[in-house]
């Protein structure tokens, strides 16, 4: 990495006031060049509070428009706004609407992976870090819709005997480790701790010893006196875990089709400095919402902030949408 680009970002940052958030599964380089690097939930809050003119967010679009919806003032930019995710193109509008208008009575409880549409016609938000807080916060006697992401959804249903119904969506990235290939790395490997991202399928997380978002993956590296840990999750994060354990080897859990380079969320990997650097110059791409949708969609990230700061809120009794 060219040390110009990283001083003239620097420099960038500084005259245009502004403050650069980086999601884990960023390039190294990225990481490296930001002012704050988290999961999802992390990053949402950081948004929220800043106080800087200009918000890069290097990570995927749907992160960058959470930090709009809450924190509208602010210009807020994503180095690449195709920057997608398979959750949000596999839970389109009309039909995640439809979904609703079947179960009015239901609270639809949405992943963060989602387009700023979907959390206007959701009641809550979760990420991997916060769902667990968020499912005690809903009345037992109320019917649960999950979307879109079914893996995370199905774990916790699991884990926290909460019956839900699930939308059928998937991270393009998660589902491709393979649990045969797994369970035959964990026999050449049996010292080794195996965690995972709860978005992989439940034929992986079987074999985890730890599931959980991304910062909780990076602290059981941080933590657990082991040298050894196999990982089931995107490659990005090996960056900090390196950083923060230089003492541990890292063995990403294996996909079926050893040659490919697909645990690279091809998303994420968008970014890069150089844009991040144009982006900053040209302070474009901006996120832009409709006034309306943002205010709407930011009903169902408030429920998720006031619940993880501990207020108490109040669930509506039906679904109703008047339109953006
Ligand atoms: P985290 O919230 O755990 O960082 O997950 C975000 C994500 O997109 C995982 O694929
Ligand atoms: Fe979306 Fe999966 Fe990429 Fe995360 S890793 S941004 S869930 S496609």
């Amino acid at each position: 990495m060219s040390q110009d680009l990283v001083q003239q970002i620097q420099k960038l940052k500084k005259e245009k006031n502004a403050v650069i958030l980086a999601h884990y599964y960023e390039d190294g380089d990225i990481q490296d060049v930001a002012d704050h690097v988290g999961d999802s939930f992390y990053l949402a809050k950081m948004g929220q509070k800043s106080n800087a003119d200009v918000i890069l967010l290097a990570g995927v679009v749907f992160m960058a428009e959470s930090v709009k919806i809450l924190n509208p003032t602010k210009k807020v930019l994503v180095p690449d706004l195709g920057a997608g995710c398979s959750l949000v193109s596999g839970s389109p509008f009309e039909a995640y609407k439809k979904w609703r208008d079947q179960n009015p009575d239901a609270i639809c409880v949405t992943y963060i992976n989602s387009s700023a549409e979907v959390k206007a016609i959701s009641d809550v938000i979760v990420t991997s870090s916060n769902a667990a807080e968020i499912l005690e916060a809903i009345p037992k006697d109320r019917k649960i819709l999950f979307g879109p992401d079914q893996h995370l959804g199905k774990f916790l249903a699991k884990k926290h005997n909460r019956p839900m119904e699930f939308w059928n969506g998937s991270c393009q990235v998660h589902v491709l480790f393979n649990a045969k290939r797994l369970y035959e790395l964990i026999q050449k490997h049996p010292d080794a701790v195996i965690i995972a991202h709860p978005e992989c399928e439940d034929d992986i997380l079987q074999y985890a010893s730890v599931v959980g978002s991304t910062s909780r993956l990076l602290e059981e590296v941080e933590k657990n006196p082991s040298k050894k840990f196999i990982v089931a999750t995107e490659q990005g994060i090996f960056h900090q875990m390196k950083k923060q354990r230089p003492d541990v080897e890292l063995i990403q859990a294996p996909i079926a089709d050893g040659t490919c380079n697909c645990n690279n969320c091809p998303f994420m990997k968008m970014n890069s400095m150089q844009k991040i650097k144009n982006a900053l110059e040209t302070l474009t791409p901006q996120i832009e919402l409709n006034e309306n949708l943002r205010a709407l969609a930011q009903v169902s990230l408030d429920r998720m902030m006031n619940i993880t700061s501990g207020k108490k809120v109040s669930w509506p009794d039906h679904f109703e949408f008047k339109g953006f």
